[in-house]
């Protein structure tokens, strides 16, 4: 079992320096890579084994996961969060959706491959297995997808685009083929101007009209698509706003969520969490957390000591 300890001691052995917790969050929490990766070695010297899986034991607390979740470099650690909503897959898992829409397209290509080299099989295979139904018809495509990254958008196609969406949105065949096609193929750049016409065109951001029936799994699996795609920070806001306002805190969300998004759009996501909550993320996260976990977390989200 990996302990914080354990890493200390593995620091201290592995570059010989004196160690404590506080040196493993400044070390990973100002993401130095090359000193990550030099954790990530000596850990599997030391222990003769991988901290992927490492990972996969029951580790018995938070500060642990978020720091292997940290040394790992982006891609292995997607394909691991892949993995494993995989296996736990269920119907109101997000976290396939939130790494197929929020990562860049040469990002996910990079997770896919970092997931045959771990797992020998590809993300796909799992990803169909593991899922049924509407469900399994949107999620392999999406994460199979390399969608065009750049900026250049056809309006000609956006508007026909948006009034397929609204025919299907209306009929109510949410898992229809054009529907799946638009949000899985096209780009983000074109996806949002077609979201633009749609509400242009008809008034409602297409969203609003995807909460139909808001128990439904799969337009709430649809919605987070949408989200992803388009308001990535606002849907990472949202993840944590829920996270840090459930009773007994979800450390789940919170440690992937501030983990993955450290280096990306943090900054931003802070923002929008103030605005919308009336109160710092650091401040909210200090009040549902505490010890190397807060600490680890505080560093990670920029925060700074006055
Ligand atoms: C990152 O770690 C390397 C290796 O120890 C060190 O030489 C370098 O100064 C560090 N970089 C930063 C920005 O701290
Ligand atoms: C979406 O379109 C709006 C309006 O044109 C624009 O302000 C925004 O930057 C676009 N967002 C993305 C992610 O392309």
């Amino acid at each position: 079992m990996l302990t914080s300890l354990a890493i200390c001691m593995l620091l201290n052995v592995c570059v010989g320096w004196g160690t404590n917790e506080d040196l493993i969050i400044s070390i990973l929490g100002r993401r130095n890579a090359s000193q990550r990766k030099l954790i990530r070695q000596c850990y599997a010297e030391t222990y003769g084994e991988d901290l992927l899986k490492a990972l996969d034991k029951e580790l018995s607390n938070d500060f642990e996961r978020v720091v292997l979740l940290l040394a790992l470099d982006p891609p292995e650690r997607d394909a691991y969060l892949a993995n494993e909503a995989t296996k736990k897959w269920t119907a109101s898992n997000r976290i396939l959706v939130e790494i197929a829409c929020t990562r860049s397209p040469k990002d996910m290509i990079l997770a896919r491959e970092a997931y045959h080299a771990r797992f020998k099989k590809s993300l796909e295979e799992d990803v169909a297995y593991h899922t049924k139904g509407d469900f399994r018809k949107l999620l392999v495509p999406l994460v199979s997808s390399y969608r065009y990254s750049g900026d250049d958008v056809n309006l000609h196609l956006a508007k026909s685009e948006a009034k397929i969406l609204r025919e299907k949105i209306t009929a109510k065949e949410y898992s229809c083929d054009d529907i799946i096609r638009i949000l899985t193929t096209r780009s983000r750049a074109q996806i949002n101007a077609t979201l633009n016409q749609y509400k242009n065109e008809f008034g409602n951001d297409v969203n609003k009209d995807l909460k139909e029936d808001p128990k439904d799994e799969f337009l709430t699996l649809l919605r987070a698509a949408v989200k992803c795609l388009v308001y990535p920070e606002k849907y990472f806001e949202k993840v944590l706003r829920l996270a840090i306002n459930k009773l007994g805190t979800d450390e789940g969300a919170l440690t992937r969520v501030v983990a993955t998004r450290a280096e990306v759009d943090m900054q931003t996501i802070k923002e929008i969490y103030e605005k919308r909550n009336s109160v710092p993320l650091d401040k909210a996260i200090c009040k549902d957390t505490h010890g190397d976990y807060e600490k680890m977390l505080l560093t990670l989200i920029g925060h700074v000591e006055e």
